[in-house]
């Protein structure tokens, strides 16, 4: 049963409509093997030499139900040592996959079996927290869907998994930073990907209605998602995996690495239309996926709904306040990114370079008290802010276009933003890292002591 789930899984097309997958039967064993090791993925007509969870990139999608546990067993057969972190989950702070802060690297040749129960459903992701610019860099990431306890039926449910790659005319990874790019907004790939692949397509009928799950999994890139087409409607229904309480029409949302959102999309009434959603982060625009209106057939969600509601624990009235600042650093030294790698320091939080080993905590918090962030991005660059095992709730922005309250673990704060989200701390050792990997590998992380 166990072998049978999990290479079913592993052998689906990476990043096929979720659709194909049947629901898990309540009795299943959620359990799978994520094995990291180098791998060749069919980015460009020689191959790409690349690293991957089982092969494939994306990594196969790991699917889990809210509130019931999970078992992951990975096993390192690179080079070099690495982690898995679940990005997004609030789970226990031994499972959460950072080497120094709460788990030993996992050595070449190692295991490590993770477990957990998601209290969330919704739309995550995993990928290592080892020398990260150069394992999620080059392909090591996959999906992890938690499923509602009591499942919204769509008509189709679709994973897009974003990714930049840096890549040569030869179809080789060109190097992935350079001290010049990581102190201003990084290293940006020159070939965009949708689960892999140059674009993506769906036929669905005329009128349907689907969930579109989007995953920004590069180091670098700030998508940014519109879309196209005159009689479609799409409708922002999830931020970071969690329900919005009223679903916001998407106009055009800012996806930066690590970051997802769930919409809504309504396919055209009338079978031939099309519908795209486009990417305008760069000159460019890039067609992320073309959905076309095949014949109408009877929708099971005729109407827009929200999602089922999260249930993050709201803050607290006697929420204490906690200054986050991300800045330029010292330039001075080095930090260690991996055993035996080390990179300039360039960034800062709260005026402190990461020393990359994460010996003093940014902030000694406590168990179960709800905190602010007041986050301020004082640079000219985006930062994505990551905070580890928690969600935040996303009040507000000093910038008048920003979406409305939300939840989320990754913040994008952009050039002089300033953004008040709450939380309330879990006891733990938590990571809070820029999501542009460049930036967190050159001083821009730190992490919270809760007790
Ligand atoms: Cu997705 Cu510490 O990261
Ligand atoms: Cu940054």
């Amino acid at each position: 049963m166990r072998l049978d789930r999990r290479h079913f899984i592993g052998g689906v097309a990476a990043g096929a409509a979720l659709a194909a997958l049947p629901p898990l039967p309540r009795a299943a064993a959620r359990s799978y093997e994520l094995v990291a090791a180098p791998a060749r993925f069919p980015l460009h007509p020689r191959g790409t030499a690349a690293l991957g969870f089982n092969g494939t990139f994306p990594g196969p999608v790991l699917r889990a139900r809210q509130g019931e546990p999970v078992e992951i067993t990975l096993i390192n057969r690179l080079d070099e040592p690495t982690t898995v972190h679940w990005h997004g989950i609030r789970l226990p702070n031994a499972m959460d996959g950072v080497p120094y802060l709460t788990q030993d690297h996992v050595p070449p040749g190692g295991k490590f079996v993770y477990r957990f129960t998601p209290p969330d459903a919704g739309t995550f992701w995993y990928h290592p927290h080892a020398d990260s610019l150069e394992q999620l860099g080059r392909g090591l990431m996959g999906a992890l869907i938690v499923e509602e306890r009591e499942a919204p039926r769509f008509d189709a449910d679709i994973l897009l998994v974003l990714k930049d790659w840096v890549l040569d005319d030869q179809g080789r990874i060109g190097s992935l930073t350079s001290v010049r790019a990581a102190g201003r907004a990084g290293t940006f790939g020159n070939h965009r990907t949708v689960n892999g692949r140059p674009t993506w397509r769906e036929v669905l009928p005329a009128g349907a209605r689907a969930r579109v799950r989007i995953a920004v999994t590069d180091v670098t890139r700030v998508f940014q998602i519109r879309l196209d087409g005159t009689s479609g409607m799409a409708h922002v229904l999830a931020t970071d995996g969690n329900a919005v309480a009223n679903p916001w029409p998407l106009g055009t949302h800012a996806l930066g690495p690590g970051m997802r959102v769930d919409i809504d999309l309504l396919m055209p009434r009338r079978a031939g239309e099309e519908l795209k959603l486009v990417d305008v982060s760069a000159a460019e625009p890039w067609t992320v996926a073309t959905f076309v209106a095949a014949p109408p057939a009877p929708s099971v969600r005729p109407e827009m709904r929200p999602l089922p509601q999260a249930d993050i624990p709201p803050p607290a009235r006697n929420a204490m306040s906690l200054p986050l600042s991300f800045s330029a650093g010292h330039g001075e030294g080095a930090v260690v990114c991996s055993p035996g790698k080390t990179v300039p320091l360039l960034w800062a939080v709260n005026n402190r370079v990461s020393d990359g080993l994460n010996t003093e905590p940014l902030a000694r918090l406590r168990a179960g008290q709800s905190y602010v962030a007041e986050l301020a991005n004082l640079t000219p660059h985006p930062h994505p802010i990551h905070l580890h095992g928690h969600t935040f709730d996303v009040l507000q922005s000093n910038l008048a276009d920003a979406p409305p309250r939300h939840f989320a673990d990754t913040v994008l704060l952009r050039p002089d933003e300033r953004v008040r989200a709450a939380f309330v701390a879990a006891p733990g050792r938590w990571l809070l890292h820029c999501h542009i990997i460049e930036h967190q590998a050159s001083g821009m992380a730190g992490f919270l002591e809760v007790a």
